[in-house]
């Protein structure tokens, strides 16, 4: 199968075109072939794009929200079959295939029915028979940039509230998972969406990306992705003024108090360290335990991990599926060195598993790293990966400390049985999401996605402060005194 472009709801004839294999993670199987663009190939669909906004625009807001009832609709009936393309394509085990299709037939449900909301605000004047209101506009075209680790969930927190609020889209998905993409242009095409809204350009960051980020016609860039190319698309959106919404790395932690109920902090942390492969911006990759109770979380956790089965995510026994590429797979086994040079403790994994199927994808052994001190690279960057480090602290203030003590802010957890303790960790852990008594995965749509620092620019993705990063406020003032009034001079405040 040869994936191309989907530009003003046609599919881009694919001669002379560069083409690129989709490799299945978890055995190599070439999947099919994913179109290479080039900066015409974006031209074309921000110009169809733009051509579509201003009647997309003037379509009433409910009206519009109707295609993604519809849209929602589609995926659900199709959940099955979008979960297994998704696992095949990403390599995530089915459960968390369908769960992210969920996560996008969430979204559209839920962005729907912003749009009988879309609210603004009415507010008095400081003049007398005068009316005053903000109100949400459509911005124009967005380009939305989204990974490979969540091909549907990402894609969907962005197009839908950026359709729903009255603007057209150019979507560049990851190369390493365009499958999914393909499959949400069908569902646009099928619910009816009118050409031009919703388009596709397949390519690299460094030829689509780039183009899309410059081109004059995209007003908001809505990028998910490293800190690293997080930076470059601000850098280039700054130049150009645009508005630009990050959501890049994270190095989150969960906090194992003495009082923490360890079974329960156990199994949140094998959930989100070892879920998606450690390959989610909300993965565990530090826990930060009490000394009184780090010798027993240890062995409780090692224990379980030996229980975890690796391999090919379409086995529904399967626990912990490949990660998506022979790169990342070296990435992640570079960082046992370096821990190892740093002092760690290595307790379990560390290898880049080999023999059988194992062969033929990428799988690596879950990896957990003890004695890590806080300023170890291990412990302050980004691996992910399946790797987890353990670090020691002797109170809960050291705790929050060491949870703050690192470039990234997205999510954190606490486990711990003391509610004011509970209370102050959600007031001081400096992260956009807070768990309690969870791990530190599991956002849920409708409420704000994104995190502080290094994480981000001080957008959300999800709920409704996406709205925000999709929309202009305009202020409209209503003079029916039927004479000139001037503000801060005619009033007698
Ligand atoms: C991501 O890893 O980029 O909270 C998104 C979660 C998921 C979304 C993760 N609902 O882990």
């Amino acid at each position: 199968m040869k994936l191309t472009n989907f530009v003003n709801g046609q599919w881009q004839q694919t001669e002379q075109a560069e083409f690129r294999p989709v490799l299945n993670p978890a055995n190599g199987e070439e999947l099919a072939q994913v179109r290479m663009s080039t900066e015409q190939d974006v031209d074309l669909a921000v110009q169809a794009a733009l051509k579509a906004q201003k009647k997309w625009a003037n379509v009433p807001a409910p009206k519009r929200a109707a295609y993604l009832y519809e849209i929602g609709r589609l995926m659900k009936e199709r959940k099955e079959q979008l979960a297994q393309v998704l696992t095949k394509e990403m390599g995530k085990v089915i459960e968390e295939g369908r769960g992210e299709v969920q996560e996008g037939i969430d979204m559209a449900y839920y962005m729907a029915g912003e749009g009988r909301r879309l609210f603004g605000e009415t507010t008095p004047s400081e003049l007398a028979d005068k009316f005053a209101m903000s109100i949400r506009s459509p911005i124009g075209v967005v380009g939305l940039i989204t990974p490979w680790n969540f091909p549907v969930a990402i894609a969907t927190w962005k197009s839908f509230p950026a359709i729903v609020a009255g603007n057209t889209f150019v979507w560049k998905p990851a190369t390493e998972t365009p499958m999914m993409a393909y499959e949400m242009a069908k569902i646009f095409e099928e619910a009816g969406l009118p050409e031009g809204v919703a388009n596709i350009v397949f390519g690299s960051g460094q030829e689509v990306g780039t183009a899309l980020i410059e081109h004059q016609g995209v007003r908001v860039i809505s990028f998910t992705g490293s800190t690293e190319t997080g930076r470059k698309v601000a850098e280039a959106g700054g130049r150009n003024l645009k508005k630009v919404s990050l959501e890049m790395g994270g190095k989150n932690a969960v906090i194992v108090m003495e009082d923490a109920d360890l079974d329960l902090a156990v199994e949140g942390i094998l959930w989100s360290a070892f879920g998606t492969a450690g390959q989610r911006c909300t993965a565990c990759s530090r826990v930060i335990v009490h000394a009184g109770v780090k010798e027993e979380l240890q062995k409780r956790l090692l224990s379980k991990m030996e229980a975890l089965t690796i391999g090919d995510g379409m086995d529904e026994s399967v626990k912990v599926g490949p990660v998506i590429n022979r790169q990342a797979l070296e990435k992640i086994h570079s960082y046992i060195e370096v821990g190892r040079q740093e002092g760690a403790t290595l307790l379990v994994g560390g290898e880049i598993l080999t023999g059988g199927i194992y062969d033929k994808g990428n799988y690596y052994a879950p990896t957990l790293f003890t004695d890590v001190k806080p300023d170890m690279r291990i412990a302050q960057e980004e691996i992910f990966g399946p790797v987890v480090s353990i670090i020691e602290v002797s109170s809960f203030e050291e705790a929050i400390d060491v949870n703050n003590g690192v470039i990234y802010g997205l999510s954190s957890s606490i486990y711990t049985a003391d509610v004011n303790r509970a209370f102050k960790a959600q007031r001081d852990l400096d992260t956009g999401i807070v768990y309690i008594n969870a791990g530190t995965t599991g956002a849920e749509i409708h409420l704000p996605f994104g995190g502080t620092k290094g994480t981000g620019n001080g957008h959300r993705d999800s709920g409704v402060a996406a709205l925000d990063v999709f929309t202009e406020w305009k202020s409209v003032y209503i003079d029916y005194s039927g004479k000139l009034q001037r503000a801060q001079i005619d009033n007698d405040i």
